[in-house]
C-alpha cells in the first residue's frame, strides 16, 4: 500500500483506497473490497463509482482534503463518495446534501457509524436553508447533475467557502445543453466561474469513467 500525493488515499496495483475510519472496520458501503494491511483495513475507492476517485486517478492537481477539513458535499446521494471522504476527513466534518428523501433514508443509515459525518435532506438551490448547520468550510464539492449546476455551486461558495478556501464541481455536460460539445460546456462553465471570481487551479476529463463528465478546481 503506498502513499499518493494525497492525504488519506493510498495506491495498490493501479487502484486507491481509503482507511476505514475507526468503528467501521468490517463494514461496506456499496460492496467494495476490503484489505487488510499492516493491521489497517482499506476500502477499494471504485472510480466507476466514485467521480471523486475519478479525478484522482486522472490526475487532478492540488485536492487540499486533509484529516481535519471541513466540507460541504452537495449531491451526496446515498453516501458512496461521502463515505470515502469521510474515512479521509477522520477529524474533520462531511455536511452531506442531498435532496433526495430515498436517498437521504440510505445516507443517514451509512452515517450511524460515522460521527463525521451531517448528512441534510435538502435543496443545494436554496443554501440559507442549511445556515444554521453548516459553518464556513475549508472545502466544497458538488455533484449535481442539473442545468444551473454552476449557478448552485457558485452560491454556495460565496455562502460557504472561506478564503483561500478550495472548490470542486463535476459538470456533467448533457445536463447543461444536449446541443453543445462536452469541451464546449466545460469551457462555459469555466467561463462563468472565473466572472464570479473564481480561480480555476485544474480540469480533467472523465470520460473514461463517466461519459460526458469533468472535473475543475477552483480557489476563490
Ligand atoms: C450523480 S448523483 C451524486 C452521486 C454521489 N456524489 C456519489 O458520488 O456517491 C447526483 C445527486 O444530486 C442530487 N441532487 C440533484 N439536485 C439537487 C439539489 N438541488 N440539491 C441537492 N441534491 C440534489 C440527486 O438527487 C442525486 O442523488
Amino acid at each position: 500500500m503506498k502513499k499518493i500525493d494525497m492525504e488519506g488515499v493510498f495506491k495498490r496495483n493501479g487502484k486507491i483506497f481509503t482507511e476505514n475510519i475507526s468503528g467501521c472496520k468490517g463494514i461496506r458501503v456499496y460492496n467494495e473490497k476490503l484489505i487488510t494491511y499492516r493491521n489497517k483495513e482499506f476500502r477499494s475507492w471504485n472510480p466507476y463509482r466514485s467521480k471523486l476517485a475519478a479525478a484522482i486517478l486522472n490526475g487532478l492537481k492540488d485536492i487540499n482534503i486533509s484529516s481535519d477539513s471541513h466540507i460541504l458535499y452537495l449531491g451526496a446521494a446515498t453516501g458512496t463518495t461521502v463515505s470515502h471522504v469521510s474515512d479521509i476527513v477522520k477529524n474533520g466534518m462531511v455536511y452531506a446534501v442531498e435532496n433526495s428523501p430515498f436517498a437521504v433514508k440510505k445516507l443517514l443509515q451509512m452515517s450511524k457509524k460515522r460521527k463525521n459525518i451531517i448528512p441534510m435532506l435538502s435543496d443545494a438551490n436554496h443554501p440559507d436553508r442549511y445556515c444554521t448547520i453548516v459553518p464556513t468550510v475549508d472545502i466544497i464539492y458538488q455533484d449535481i447533475s442539473q442545468r444551473n449546476q454552476s449557478e448552485i455551486f457558485i452560491n454556495n461558495v460565496q455562502r460557504y467557502l472561506k478564503k483561500n478556501g478550495q472548490g470542486i464541481i463535476m459538470v456533467k455536460a448533457r445536463s447543461v445543453d444536449v446541443s453543445l460539445k462536452s469541451k464546449q460546456v466545460y469551457e462555459l462553465i469555466i467561463k462563468d466561474l472565473e466572472k464570479h471570481g473564481l480561480n480555476i487551479v485544474d480540469m480533467v476529463e472523465i470520460s473514461r469513467y463517466e461519459k460526458n463528465h469533468a472535473a475543475i478546481a477552483i480557489s476563490n
